[in-house]
């Protein structure tokens, strides 16, 4: 009998877990799909072949993969020169950092998550219409973090 309670009370707890995680969010035009990690080396992003060259690669019709370095106290790309996607389309941002702990959030939306040293948070965004995004770095990550900020073109 307990057995079947603590069954019941951890399958709520997962439901939980899975309905926060997919909690998606819809802004003007903004839907957020999914959100998934992986590893890298913070050490050699400059050798990592999208980190490298971080910025918008398409990887299907109407799907892209944006890939971008937040670091003290900018995003690459997004702050000295705007990331661009198209508009009416599929967008995978993948988000680390070499420093420090650092945010990645889209203004306006719930898309939004931490850029974290060794790791890759990846966050799906579809896009509409043509329009612009600020960004903002929402982790306090040192002196400059008021100012960590940038903007996303959707064109
Ligand atoms: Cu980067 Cu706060």
């Amino acid at each position: 009998r307990y057995e079947k309670i603590w069954l019941a009370g951890a399958l709520l707890l997962i439901v939980g877990f899975i309905a926060t995680v997919s909690y998606g969010a819809v802004g003007a035009g903004i839907a957020m799909v999914d959100d998934e990690g992986g590893q890298v080396d913070p050490a050699s992003l400059d050798d990592h072949p999208r980190f490298g060259e971080p910025g918008t690669y398409q990887s299907g019709e109407n799907e892209y993969d944006v890939y971008v370095v937040a670091r003290q106290f900018l995003f690459e790309p997004g702050t000295s020169e705007p990331i661009r996607v198209p508009a009416h389309s599929t967008v995978t941002f993948h988000v680390t950092s070499p420093d420090v702990i650092h945010g990645f959030e889209i203004v306006g939306t719930n898309a939004n998550t931490m850029a974290i040293p060794g790791q890759v948070a990846t966050i799906t965004v579809e896009f509409g219409e043509p329009t612009e995004y600020g960004l903002l770095c929402n982790e306090y990550c040192g002196s400059a973090h008021h100012a960590m900020e940038g903007k996303i073109e959707v064109v």
